[in-house]
């Protein structure tokens, strides 16, 4: 279902609001699993992909769902300390993952050191709203301290050197953003 939904939902609409830039070399944060894996390395530019994620358990299930795919590597890591080199990737992909990553802004300077300048940052999030619902914030557990509207998610991008290219939310609660890096970044 998440892989699913990440196919035909999540992926398409980031793209569009990147206008389809090519995508180049390109990394996901927190892949968790890995669902995301397949349709992102099946998109068509994409020369080779670099995944990070933090927990093992997920890392060690990401590997088994990537085995067979072509071009695909994984690395455990925080995302908040990624192991690559400045300017090293074209594109960068993040699904749901900054509301769970305490000091999620200094992530975002981390995406923003490893991507070329003009590279695209595609963010999928969920927002305080959804976080703090009566009702869904009985069934799932999220950090207290690492809600964010999505003003707060925009500001901290363009403090990160980035220039928003388009948004598109469900009220207060999910988030799609697609974001250039500055060409003359100053954000790390
Ligand atoms: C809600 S899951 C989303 C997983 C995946 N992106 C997806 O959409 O299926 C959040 C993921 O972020 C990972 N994560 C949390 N903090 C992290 C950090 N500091 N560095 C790397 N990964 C982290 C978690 O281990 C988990 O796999």
């Amino acid at each position: 279902m998440r892989s699913w939904v990440q196919r035909w939902w999540d992926i398409p609409l980031l793209r569009r609001l990147a206008r389809h830039r090519p995508l180049g070399r390109t990394a996901e944060l927190g892949c968790g699993a890995g669902h995301a894996l397949k349709p992102l390395s099946q998109l068509s530019g994409i020369t080779d992909l670099g995944a990070f994620e933090i927990d093992a358990k997920f890392l060690s299930l990401a590997r088994e769902k990537s085995a067979s795919l072509q071009r695909v590597t994984l690395a455990q890591a925080d995302i908040r300390q990624i192991p690559a080199k400045d300017a090293a990737f074209d594109s960068i992909f993040e699904f749901n993952v900054l509301h769970h990553v305490e000091g999620w802004g200094e992530a975002i300077q981390e995406a923003s050191r490893i991507l070329k300048p003009g590279g695209i940052f595609y963010a999928q999030e969920t927002l305080k709203g959804f976080i703090d619902h009566p009702v869904w914030s009985r069934c799932m557990a999220h950090p207290r301290e690492s809600r964010f509207l999505k003003e707060d998610f925009i500001a901290v991008t363009e403090r990160a050197g980035f220039r928003v290219l388009g948004t598109q939310s469900w009220g207060n609660q999910f988030l799609w953003l697609a974001a250039e890096k500055e060409r003359r970044a100053s954000g790390h």
